[in-house]
């Protein structure tokens, strides 16, 4: 039995015969035609490039954010599988005043943990960034993660209720490269763990998170941003492939890489073959990895997205009534911080209503907003809420 996806006859399970390096070269081959890219402002090494202002002019025209998730998901799955927006942050001190939030956050945990290792190298991380921001600078956060390019590009791969997860990864000045691989979720196995799960949940895997970059300091290619192989998330047997040595050796020899500037964002389908550069510059190379998940998937770490509601609620509803936000950006923080997706739940206390699903959070906090509920009466709807998913 095979099947026809990505043009290919496949197998039920991969074996070694699958590992071609001629085939993964073919696929590699290919060219990122800027024809298709009506948006884009150019092609640099494979990679397709936008403007952050353009972007966001277009995007108040009728139909034009749709023609522009349309755009950047053909990108990721049947392009290159990988796009920069640079200046996706206009005003950097978004970005300057996120930077001295999670400084303070690794100034904090080193002298309450002492230096975390990290998997690779010489480096300053924070796992949970996401959280730890949220609750340390509620209005930094808003700013940071209110801007609509994030929202655009999230739905674009994974549609409705995705679930943001962050890391911040501070490589220091002789920080060493990674090798290349494949991210979360199959990435993150073994190859023998990897060759057990049945092709089309190889397949699958990349559909189920978007991973994403932002450039918290310029980064020229000395300071070694990401290395990146356009066109091999669309390699069938990837997940195996990049732990060979003769795929890792095809990759050190075609690899793009292109510097960023504070500020430019960098989105690329978790199955693109990747692998940080090292640091050869006398300077920190500061990103916010962000990792989104599609609602259909479990997240690589858990949120407690109760509190972050909760942080983030007064100021929202304080900008509302000061009309100093846009119902845009209240309803991208929203979806950044609370449940958008019914399950799982227990369907014996939390019936679906008037439908097949029941109520999420999202909805709660919109509703919550509208009518100007206090924070105490938010509170305790979510305490309900919480209570009554729990098996
Ligand atoms: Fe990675």
């Amino acid at each position: 039995m095979s099947s026809l996806i990505f043009g290919s006859q496949l197998p039920q399970y991969f074996s070694s015969e699958d590992l071609s390096l001629e085939h993964f070269q073919t696929v590699c081959d290919q060219h990122a035609d800027l024809e298709l890219y009506r948006l884009a402002e150019g092609i640099e090494h494979n990679i397709v490039i936008y403007q952050g202002d353009r972007l966001r002019e277009g995007m108040d025209e009728a139909g034009a954010e749709s023609e522009l998730k349309t755009e950047l998901g053909n990108c990721l799955r049947d392009g290159p599988g990988i796009f920069v927006i640079r200046g996706a942050y206009p005003d950097t001190t978004v970005i300057d005043g996120m930077t001295a939030v999670f400084m303070q956050i690794i100034e904090d945990e080193k002298s309450s943990l002492g230096e975390v290792g990290d998997h690779f190298g010489d480096n300053e991380r924070i796992w949970n960034s996401y959280q730890k921001a949220c609750l340390a600078a509620p209005e930094v956060f808003i700013e940071y993660y209110g801007n609509p390019l994030l929202s655009v590009a999230a739905q674009s791969w994974l549609g409705p209720h995705y679930q943001i997860t962050a890391q911040v990864n501070n490589v220091k000045p002789g920080g060493k490269a990674q090798s290349p691989h494949r991210d979360y979720h199959l990435g993150f196995q073994s190859a023998k763990v990897a060759a057990k799960f049945p092709v089309h949940a190889h397949l699958m895997s990349q559909f189920l998170t978007l991973q994403g970059s932002i450039a918290h300091s310029d980064m020229p290619v000395e300071s070694g941003p990401t290395l990146f192989l356009p066109f091999s998330h669309q390699f069938p047997a990837g997940y195996l492939a990049f732990h060979e040595a003769d795929f890792a050796a095809f990759f050190d020899d075609h690899k793009s890489q292109i510097p960023l500037n504070k500020g430019d964002v960098v989105f690329l389908s978790p199955a693109l073959f990747h692998a940080a550069g090292t640091n050869l510059s006398d300077k920190d190379r500061i990103a916010n990895l962000i990792q989104i998940s599609s609602a259909f998937g479990r997240p690589m770490e858990s949120i407690n997205r109760r509190v972050m509601t909760e942080k983030v609620y007064p100021i929202l509803l304080d900008k509302i009534k000061q009309d100093v936000i846009s119902p845009r950006t209240v309803g991208d923080i929203i979806a950044a911080v609370a449940d958008g997706y019914s399950f799982p739940t227990n369907l014996d206390s939390d019936p679906p209503i008037g439908g097949n699903v029941p109520a999420t959070a999202q909805r709660m906090m919109h509703q919550a907003l509208q009518e100007h509920w206090t924070l105490e009466r938010l509170k305790s709807e979510l305490s309900l809420y919480v209570e009554k998913r729990k098996a």
